[in-house]
């Protein structure tokens, strides 16, 4: 009765309590995470569909973390965010959850928590927006800052027509609608067969992105009643395919910690190299911003991610379960595809195989490093160059612009303690902008490299997620500026060119950075967070807890 009467003060009848699936919806809304900020509405699709097919439907609010206005970084709160669900999914008397995510974090942060709890789940993300338009041509978000930033830097615009081409950029509801990290996610739940066929690539504005969540509102009690849960779908297959189409659509670096953490939970075997291996024969085939040309509406009305699964045909393992019930090979065997510009054919690629996201090795990053070779410039693949050391990005740019700087197009730009224990949260800071002394003589990328992460949305050669990181006492923390650097990606290897008598000398003389925080959820980040090769879960984090919590309180 206590739970009955407590509930009934919503309104609901007394039929909700039948016997009837409860479905809990997790909803990562805020008009703090703009990206975000119509899942409230998406809810309510979800609802219908659940009522529908015969199930209680429950909203309740979960973390939202918004990229752009959370400090230090967002990523510093995806562990909190998949802690948060986990438990709110356990505790509550939920029979199946729709989770609801949107921006970067919030994809992987539900994932990592359903795949804890091992209820039945489907996933519903909130899509992308429409193409930014600004003087007659489309424009990417994220993407286009990064070149405006360096146009202003430049001068090549000024302040006013960037805060007037901000508004041509984001014009409706959505993530960002490049192939950064949040549509990447998306694609990736897609991939894993957590969300329905096409929902990735729905604009949040069409009515199909509603007419999705309803449709998973009905799945989801199919899901219960047919006691599917994460780790039936998420299996090892299921990861190699999300590999792989990763590397067809050009997707995000951000995915490698992503796709780790959530197999982190499902107790999935999968490590970093897997990221290289599996994508050799991988060909990109998605031409977006940031590696092409186009957005994600334009991969919509091309077709979406079923067009670029179907054309990877015997790449992928057509067997692998789905949310719809149904094998990956049984959902996309049909899939048309309607504009070859946007989604090309096997044949004709984008980029040739093994251009996907290489892993690198060597006495500066034992543990590995990764780089996305589809946004770096070729002539860098293989270089050699002079360390030019920053400790922070913030002491890069505040030099930045300096015309004295002792800078060429072969320097290779460190930027360190950027990594999870180091900053804290590893941000995407590796895309510093060039130095505008290079920048004013034409030059458009150097090798940068960080224990950080890159915006999906950026471009560069940027070697990145150097684990150990510098603040765990990684080898990055013994660079000095003027140490040779070698970068060779067709040989995967990063090698510092100074004697290992000389590095054990600077280890000796090393001092680990005091931590950033003595309390709070930094602190407990910061004792616990594991490096990038391993997906930076919590140590007590990964694994699963079960669907049931150990006493009830009534
Ligand atoms: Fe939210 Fe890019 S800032 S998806």
């Amino acid at each position: 009765m206590n739970h009955r009467s407590w509930m009934r003060s919503q309104g609901f009848t007394s039929e909700v309590f039948d016997g009837r699936p409860v479905i809990g919806i997790a909803t990562t809304w805020s008009e703090l995470a703009p990206c975000n900020v119509h899942l409230h509405r998406v809810a309510e699709s979800v609802k219908r569909g659940v009522w529908q097919a015969g199930g209680f439907p429950l909203e309740f609010p979960a973390m939202a973390l918004g990229e752009t206005l959370l400090r230090p970084t967002a990523m510093l709160y995806r562990n909190l965010l998949a802690m948060e669900a986990e438990e709110l999914i356990r505790a509550n008397p939920l029979d199946g959850v729709v989770l609801l995510s949107g921006c970067d974090k919030t994809t992987p942060g539900l994932l990592m928590a359903a795949s804890s709890v091992g209820l039945p789940a489907i996933m519903v993300t909130g899509g992308p927006k429409l193409n930014g338009k600004y003087q007659g041509t489309d424009v990417g978000s994220g993407t286009a800052v990064w070149r405006w930033e360096e146009d202003l830097l430049a001068g090549r615009m000024t302040q006013e027509e960037c805060a007037f081409a901000e508004g041509c950029m984001s014009r409706s509801d959505g993530h960002c609608m490049t192939m950064g990290t949040a549509s990447t996610m998306a694609s990736m739940a897609e991939a894993l067969g957590m969300q329905l066929p096409y929902s990735a690539a729905w604009p949040a504005v069409d009515a199909r992105r509603y007419e999705t969540a309803q449709r998973a509102g009905q799945v989801i009690i199919d899901l219960v009643e047919n006691d599917v849960t994460p780790d039936k779908i998420m299996t090892r297959a299921a990861f190699e395919n999300a590999i792989r189409v990763n590397a067809a659509i050009g997707g995000s670096t951000n995915a490698v910690v992503h796709l780790l953490a959530i197999a982190g939970r499902l107790g999935v075997p999968l490590e970093l190299d897997d990221f290289d291996t599996l994508i050799r024969d991988v060909p990109t085939l998605v031409n977006l911003q940031p590696s092409g040309k186009y957005l994600m509406e334009d991969f919509c009305y091309a077709g979406g991610l079923p067009a670029v699964m179907r054309e990877l045909g015997g790449l992928l393992h057509q067997d692998a379960l789905t949310v719809t019930r149904k094998t990956v090979g049984e959902n996309v065997r049909d899939a048309p595809c309607w504009n070859r510009d946007v989604i090309m054919p096997m044949d004709q690629p984008l980029q040739a195989a093994g251009n996907g996201t290489a892993v690198l090795r060597g006495n500066l990053a034992p543990d590995g490093a990764v780089i996305k070779q589809s946004a770096s410039s070729a002539h860098l693949l293989k270089h050699r160059g002079r360390a030019l050391v920053f400790d922070s990005p913030e002491s890069y740019y505040q030099v930045a612009a300096d015309p004295d700087l002792e800078v060429d197009e072969d320097t290779v730009l460190i930027i360190r303690y950027c990594g999870p224990k180091g900053y804290p949260g590893m941000p995407e800071t590796a895309n510093v902008p060039l130095p505008a002394k290079l920048l004013k003589r034409g030059v458009r990328d150097i090798v940068r490299i960080c224990d950080g992460r890159m915006s999906g949305t950026a471009y560069g050669t940027v070697v990145l997620h150097v684990a150990p990181e510098a603040a765990a006492g990684g080898p990055l923390a013994l660079v000095r500026t003027g140490d040779w650097i070698t970068l060779d990606v067709p040989a995967r290897a990063l090698t510092l060119d100074v004697p290992d008598d000389e590095l054990a000398a600077r280890r000796a003389a090393w001092t680990p950075p005091p931590s950033p925080a003595t309390r709070g959820w930094t602190w407990l980040y910061t004792q616990h967070v594991q490096q990038a090769n391993t997906g930076c879960d919590l140590d007590f984090l990964t694994g699963a807890s079960g669907p049931e919590v150990g006493r009830e309180s009534h």
